[in-house]
C-alpha cells in the first residue's frame, strides 16, 4: 500500500494491516509477508533496546533503525514514529526531525497526541510530510497516565478523544492510530472519519490493525498486552534452537561434513 492508497481510502472496502520493524531483518520479513504498511515503531526503545518505556527513544536511535529497514522494505509506505516531545519543541523543531527521519527513508511520520502540536501536525502536512496520528493510550505518555491504561473510559474522555481525532484529521492527518481504546470507542472514531483508523487494542471494527513484530512473533516477553496475538513461540522456538546447537556442539554432532570445506 502506498500513501495515495491512504488517501483514496473508501470506509469499509478493505482492512489495513500493519507491523513494526526495526532492522534489515525484520524489515525482510514484512516485505515478503502481504502486510500492507510498516512502522519504525519508538516501542524499539522498549523491544530492541530493552529500555522500560518508548520515552528513551530519540531522534539518534531512531534513524539507523529507519535507514536500516528502508534497506528492507521496497514497496510498502514506510511509517517512523517520532519520538518523545521531538514534536512539541515548535514547528521548527518538528520540522528538522521529520526531516531527519524522511531523509533516513521514511515516506511518513507517526506522532502521539494531539492537543497543544496540532499547529505542528499541520506544518508538517503543509511541509510535504504525511502525518499519522496516534490516540488513546499514546505510550510516550506512560508516566502521565500512571502506567498503561486503557483510555478514553468514561463519556467526557469519549468526548474528548472523538474531539482530538477530529482535530488530528482537520490537521491533515491521513490516518490514525487508536491504541488500548473500548471497542464500542474505536469504532464511534472510525465511523466519524474519513480517514482510516488503524487500531492496537480496539476491537474489530477499526480500519485496520497493527502489532509489534516482536509481540506478533512471541519474541518479547517483558509485557504481554491482553490485545496481542501470538501467532508464533518465537522465544521458545529460537531458546529450543540455541540449546540444540549448544548440545551438538558440546556432543560432536556439529559441524558435520556439508558444515565444513575441504
Ligand atoms: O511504537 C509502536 O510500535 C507503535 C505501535 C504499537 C502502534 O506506536
Amino acid at each position: 500500500m502506498k500513501i495515495s492508497d491512504f488517501y483514496a481510502y473508501r470506509k469499509g472496502a478493505r482492512k489495513i494491516s500493519m507491523v513494526t520493524a526495526y532492522d534489515y531483518v525484520t524489515a525482510r520479513l514484512a516485505q515478503e509477508s502481504a502486510v500492507d504498511c510498516v512502522l519504525v515503531g519508538d516501542s524499539l526503545a522498549m523491544v530492541v533496546h530493552g529500555y522500560p518505556s518508548t520515552t528513551a527513544a530519540t531522534l539518534e536511535m531512531m534513524v539507523p533503525h529507519v535507514a536500516a529497514v528502508r534497506r528492507g522494505v521496497k514497496d510498502k509506505l514506510l511509517v517512523a514514529d517520532m519520538p518523545f516531545l521531538s514534536f512539541r519543541k515548535g514547528k521548527a523543531a518538528a520540522v528538522e526531525a521529520a526531516g531527519r527521519l524522511i531523509q533516513a527513508g521514511a515516506e511518513a511520520v507517526k506522532l502521539e497526541g494531539a492537543r497543544g502540536h496540532e499547529d505542528a501536525v499541520a506544518h508538517l502536512v503543509q511541509s510535504g510530510v504525511p502525518v499519522m496520528g496516534h490516540l488513546g493510550l499514546t505510550p510516550q505518555s506512560v508516566n502521565a497516565f500512571g502506567g498503561y491504561k486503557v483510555q478514553g473510559r468514561g463519556a467526557k474522555a469519549a468526548r474528548e478523544m472523538l474531539r482530538d481525532a477530529k482535530t488530528l484529521e482537520a490537521a491533515g492527518c491521513f490516518a490514525l492510530v487508536l491504541e488500548c481504546v473500548p471497542e464500542a470507542l474505536a469504532a464511534k472514531i472510525a465511523r466519524a472519519l474519513r480517514i482510516p483508523v488503524i487500531g492496537i487494542g480496539a476491537g474489530p471494527k477499526t480500519d485496520g490493525q497493527v502489532l509489534v513484530i516482536y509481540d506478533l512473533l512471541g519474541f518479547y516477553r517483558d509485557l504481554s498486552p491482553r490485545f496481542n496475538k501470538k501467532y508464533l513461540e518465537g522465544y521458545a522456538l529460537s531458546v529450543k534452537a540455541l540449546n540444540r546447537f549448544d548440545a551438538e556442539t558440546k556432543g560432536g554432532q556439529f559441524p558435520r561434513k556439508e558444515h565444513s570445506y575441504s
